[in-house]
């Protein structure tokens, strides 16, 4: 698989089989991501892949935090969404909403579909990924990149999985299992496995805006 089949092919998963990825497949993914450029080389990315009982120990922990109505984020996210991120927004979460068969006013649904979230949407690993917070904000670029790496490793070993952002919505719920130094935040988690192609969720999918929205060419 060349790059630019791995970009096209890419998308994000979240309805997984039950059978684990083999530890090679992961190490692969993760060595390859090791390659990752960054700033100075610092390599600011710090994760823990959690599968078997740490995963469900992990999630459990993350989905009473959540049910008690815990929250609280080491790195701050948007408050609002102006156009024309707003939209995209909407589009996606439409998409994504349409697919699971939830309706608008479909509260519990809603509810249910966020706190799958906190589940790792029942992918069999979960890799938690932190940044030293006296590296922002250019490390969080270092991840971005680290992140893409792993994802498109992913794809070329056939391991499906999605970036979730939601993981880290209960950081002080996560903190325990993750053992950082204080210095360490939690920014995002990554469910990882092998697609379950019969998942209602699995049949979204999102568009791009076209080239001349995001990047101008001059001469
Ligand atoms: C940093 C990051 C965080 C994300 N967090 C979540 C999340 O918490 N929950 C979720 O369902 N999807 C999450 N996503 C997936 C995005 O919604 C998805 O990448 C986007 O809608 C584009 O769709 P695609 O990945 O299928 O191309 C996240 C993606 C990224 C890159």
């Amino acid at each position: 698989m060349d790059v630019f089949e791995a970009l096209t092919q890419r998308r994000s998963v979240r309805g997984f089989q039950q059978r684990e990825v083999p530890r090679a497949t992961l190490e692969r993914i993760f060595s390859a991501a090791q390659l990752t450029p960054s700033w100075c080389n610092v390599q600011p990315w710090r994760v823990v892949v959690t599968s078997g009982a740490a995963k469900t120990a992990l999630t459990d922990a993350l989905v009473a935090a959540a049910l008690a109505g815990k929250a609280g984020c080491d790195f701050q996210w948007p408050t609002e969404f102006p156009e024309p991120y707003g939209q995209h927004r909407k589009e996606c979460g439409v998409a994504l909403y349409t697919a699971m068969g939830v309706a608008r006013g479909d509260h519990a649904g809603r509810h249910e579909a966020w706190l799958r979230n906190y589940r790792g949407f029942d992918a069999p690993h979960v890799a938690m990924v932190g940044l030293d917070k006296r590296m922002m904000p250019y490390a969080a670029i270092d991840l971005g990149c680290w992140l893409q790496s792993v994802l498109l490793m992913a794809t070329e070993e056939g391991v499906s999985a999605c970036a979730q952002a939601a993981l880290a919505t209960q950081a002080d719920a996560a903190r325990p299992f993750l053992k950082w130094d204080e210095h360490v935040g939690l920014f995002f988690g990554i469910a990882l496995g092998y697609e379950d192609e019969r998942a209602p969720v699995n049949a979204a999918r999102t568009t791009r805006s076209p080239l001349a929205d995001n990047v101008r060419f001059d001469d």
